[in-house]
């Protein structure tokens, strides 16, 4: 290690939050999360619902410590325990010759690390923030640490902190695999497709609800594998059959059937959550709304034009297949949901590029 206390080591780096379009909704395994179905999801553009991450070490620090949106908050959990101590296992030697730093693989196990975390998103509301959050911070950290291991790995070190996170790790179309092993060595995230394969689509979400979710994702898909009856022939009969669906309907980019699917896994993801005791309602009135008004449109039109997917909130994510299309969309989100016209609804998101439009 370098001669005295006074350097500090920081990496920056940003990861995007994913939307699934094929849900994870419930575990096998509580410590390792170990999830009951494969799932797919799109990593939203890296301009929009990021987490940007900062860690840093020193041997002044006296032990870990993390700031998220600016406010501390404890790192004894045992998930980013996990997570944190896979990382300094796989950590190796570090040299930073113009600051005279040198720190060996043993001595991670002794350095403490700093950890300042911003989502430019809410938090807790439904937009996946933990994905972003937890894929951020192992990336971040494998860096400072350099871990030499490929994003499959760093996924399943994730994983370990949230298991939508290991979708985060790569851009595009993401599949993660349950995986068979007991250990979960073999429950990774895959890169079906990069960003660029299907660069057409447009994501807008509409904040319906900015506020935090009654029911955490975590404990909500736990009381789903405990009490409901829908969830075994869910995961077991219809989600392998969508996923072949979905892998299939993305390579083609063949957006009526994406739709198709992505729709009917959102509203089975909910009919699960209805079906859990006591039932779970994390979509709203608005929600349902926005639901009637895509369906009705793409019944018009004859063929789909948007997509619709809901995670655990009350937030529309909308995929619509070109700009054109977007636009005609925003326009009737604008005239049906005017903003400020209901209490919450307040904001909408345009990803793949562009616009934050805020009109609260
Ligand atoms: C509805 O990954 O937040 O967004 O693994 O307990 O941290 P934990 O849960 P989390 O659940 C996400 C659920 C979902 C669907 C999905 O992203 O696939």
């Amino acid at each position: 290690m370098a001669a005295g206390k006074n350097w500090v080591l920081t990496v920056t780096a940003q990861t995007p939050t994913n939307i699934a379009v094929i849900k994870y909704w419930g575990k096998r395994d509580e410590d390792l999360i170990l999830p009951i179905n494969d799932s797919i999801s799109v990593t939203l553009d890296p301009d929009h619902l990021c987490t940007t991450t900062s860690v840093a070490v020193s041997p002044a620090f006296t032990h870990d410590r993390m700031w998220l949106n600016g406010k501390e908050v404890p790192l004894s959990g045992v998930r980013y325990q996990n997570c944190l101590k896979e990382l300094r296992s796989l950590a190796n030697d570090v040299e930073e010759e113009e600051k005279g730093i040198k720190i060996s693989k043993k001595d991670w196990e002794k350095l403490h690390v700093h950890i300042v975390s911003y989502n430019n998103f809410p938090t807790a509301a439904g937009l996946a923030s933990s994905a972003a959050g937890l894929a951020c911070l192992v990336f971040s950290l494998a860096k400072l640490m350099n871990v030499k291991e490929d994003n499959s790995r760093l996924s399943a070190i994730a994983r370990q902190g949230s298991g939508s996170a290991c979708r985060s790790l790569y851009g595009g179309f993401v599949k993660w695999i349950m995986g068979k092993e007991e250990n979960g060595s073999d429950s990774i995230a895959v890169q079906l497709a990069d960003e660029k394969h299907w660069d057409d689509l447009v994501i807008i979400i509409v904040v319906v609800s900015s506020r935090q979710k009654e029911t955490s994702s975590t404990s909500g898909m736990r009381e789903t594998v405990e009490t409901s009856a829908l969830i075994q022939h869910r995961a077991k009969e219809v989600v392998p059959k969508r996923i072949i669906q979905m892998e299939e309907a993305t390579k083609n980019r063949d957006f009526p059937a994406f739709s198709r699917l992505a729709c009917a896994d959102s509203n089975q993801f909910h009919a699960v959550c209805l079906d859990t005791l006591p039932p779970i309602f994390y979509m709203k009135d608005t929600s349902h709304r926005i639901i009637s008004c895509v369906e009705k449109w793409n019944r018009f039109e004859g063929t789909p034009q948007v997509a619709y997917t809901f995670d655990a909130g009350p937030n529309a994510v909308l995929i619509s297949h070109n700009r054109k299309t977007a636009a005609q969309l925003l326009q009737r989100l604008l005239f049906y949901f005017p903003p400020q016209s209901e209490a919450d609804l307040n904001s909408y998101v345009i990803g793949d590029k562009s616009i934050l439009q805020d009109a609260g």
